[in-house]
């Protein structure tokens, strides 16, 4: 992961091959005065000929000092409605385009930064450069471009300031570890293997883990999560990670992840165009260990449990389905019509286990319906839940962390619409409203507690280049889970 660290020195004087720096929309000299006269007027002629506005995402590259920076990078922030917000954006493009020049190294530079602002920018720049090499041959030597490796954010070294960079690079190591265990093929990330990186976090940071495998769910009688898993000879996993960041008595907030580590349909097949997407299915799952990883680092004052229901979905000869009904650790009987429909077999005993912990509250995150990518796109997660306070809270948190939420209908009226013939519920109501059905087949199982679900299917990973994130895993839900949880010390 990218090395970041604070310097107070001069944008002037700094001796690096990139200096980064960050501007709003018809931008002035404030704060770079000192640079414009180094570079005998060059910024402000850039901003007099209009060659740089400093609208969003625009950047314009100016010739360097040859003693001091030795190039200038400007980066637009926009119009600004959250500083914080814009910062982070501009340091991930920054950093994504330093690591495709071969720099090596940036110097940031941007006025006034508050230790919540060089969090952001330490995020920022992580996420930026974040890739997954491990699995290409080397480029040869001759070509290879040097891996941005290190930034520098100019500041004045407080304790504050150094306290904001410690907690980016704490989020920006959960989020780079969710993005890597997306990102890792489903021949490598297995439930074993999400089992085994659990077990490091838990042993890194001194959390409790519990891990069930398929004797264990048999002993739970998790019907309804065995019943997906009984498509495939690899062990299922239940994963439960507890930090402890606060008095025992304090009551956890229990986030719960979807970890399909591949999501064939089953049975009911999906259709081979973008079937490989589906490695992404264990983007829930990501985020929890993500979200442990940094909590570990973080050490906030509130007690969490994170819970992973880890499997793969398979037509075999043992595989469930379509028909079959099979019972969920709560009691309650599910007709299976789809056997494509599986996250929600897999949660419903997951959400069940949550309540042993006597949550606070719980929270899933799911790569849960193809009807919620039709009803949101890919820019927001949906959010479920039967409790308004909670729904603005997660959509708080998804706004600090950059990751958009919004509320879905949870009601009553739609019940019906996964009333089944012959069991309690069935686990597909078909096209209409499948976001909402999906999530109402959740509540069945979310029993005894508050409790919200997150559908990321649009948002988690995405199947074309973005401007600050190249095709694949965002991070989401990483940050919400992050934000939710700073947002929750008393
Ligand atoms: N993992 C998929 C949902 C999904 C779709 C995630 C597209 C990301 C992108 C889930 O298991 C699924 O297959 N859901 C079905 C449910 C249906 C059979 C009721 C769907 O959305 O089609
Ligand atoms: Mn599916
Ligand atoms: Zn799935």
């Amino acid at each position: 992961m990218l090395n970041v660290g604070i310097a107070s020195a001069s944008p002037v004087e700094v001796g690096t091959a990139l200096l980064i720096v960050a501007l709003p929309e018809n931008p002035t000299l404030s704060g770079i005065a000192g640079l414009d006269t180094a570079t005998q007027g060059a910024v402000s002629r850039s901003f007099e000929m209009k060659d740089f506005r400093g609208s969003r995402d625009e950047m314009l590259h100016l010739t360097g000092l040859p003693k001091g920076p030795r190039r200038i990078l400007l980066v637009g922030m926009g119009a600004i409605a959250d500083r914080r917000a814009s910062l982070r954006r501009a340091a991930t493009l920054a950093a994504r385009n330093a690591h495709r020049l071969g720099v090596g190294e940036l110097v940031w530079y941007s006025d006034q930064l508050s230790p919540e602002e060089i969090e952001a920018i330490t995020v920022g720049l992580i996420a930026g450069c974040w890739e997954y090499p491990d699995l290409k041959s080397p480029v040869p030597e001759a070509e290879r471009k040097k891996p941005l490796e290190k930034a520098t954010i100019l500041a004045t070294s407080t304790d504050d300031s150094r306290r904001g960079l410690a907690n980016g690079q704490a989020i920006g190591s959960g989020h780079s570890l969710a993005r890597r265990l997306a990102m890792m093929p489903g021949n490598l990330c297995t439930p074993d293997f999400l089992a085994q990186t659990a077990s490091e976090i838990a042993k890194r940071y001194g959390m409790g883990i519990t891990t069930l495998g398929r004797k264990e769910l048999e002993a739970e009688r998790m019907g309804s999560f065995l019943a997906v898993a009984q498509g495939t000879p690899q062990d299922p996993k239940l994963i439960a990670l507890e930090y402890k960041g606060t008095k025992p008595t304090s009551k956890p907030v229990v986030l719960v992840g979807k970890g399909l580590c591949f999501d064939s349909g089953g049975i009911s097949i999906k259709p081979a165009q973008g079937m490989e997407f589906m490695k992404f299915d264990m983007c829930g799952a990501a985020g929890v260990l993500g979200t442990f990883e940094a909590l570990g680092q973080l050490k906030p004052e509130v007690n969490v449990v994170g819970i992973v229901g880890a499997t793969t979905n398979m037509p075999s000869g043992t595989a469930m389905n379509p028909g079959d009904v099979v019972k969920a650790s709560n009691g309650k009987s599910i007709e299976i019509i789809n056997t494509d429909a599986e996250g929600r077999l897999v949660l419903a005993d997951c959400l069940s286990y949550a309540k042993r912990f006597n949550p606070d509250v719980v929270i899933d995150a799911a790569t849960l319906t193809g009807a919620c990518v039709i009803a949101l796109g890919h820019t927001a997660s949906g959010v479920f839940s039967a409790d308004d306070a909670l729904i603005a809270e997660i959509l708080a948190a998804g706004k600090r962390a950059g990751e958009p939420a919004w509320p879905l209908p949870l009601w009553d009226e739609y019940k019906d619409l996964i009333k089944s013939d012959v069991a309690d519920v069935k686990n597909s109501g078909g096209r209409p409203a499948g976001a909402v059905t999906a999530a109402m087949f959740l509540r069945e199982f979310a029993e005894g507690y508050t409790w919200a679900h997150m559908d990321i299917a649009g948002t988690a990973y995405s199947e074309t280049d973005l401007v600050t994130i190249p095709k694949g895993p965002t991070g989401v839900p990483t940050g919400t889970f992050i934000e939710f949880v700073r947002g929750r010390i008393v």
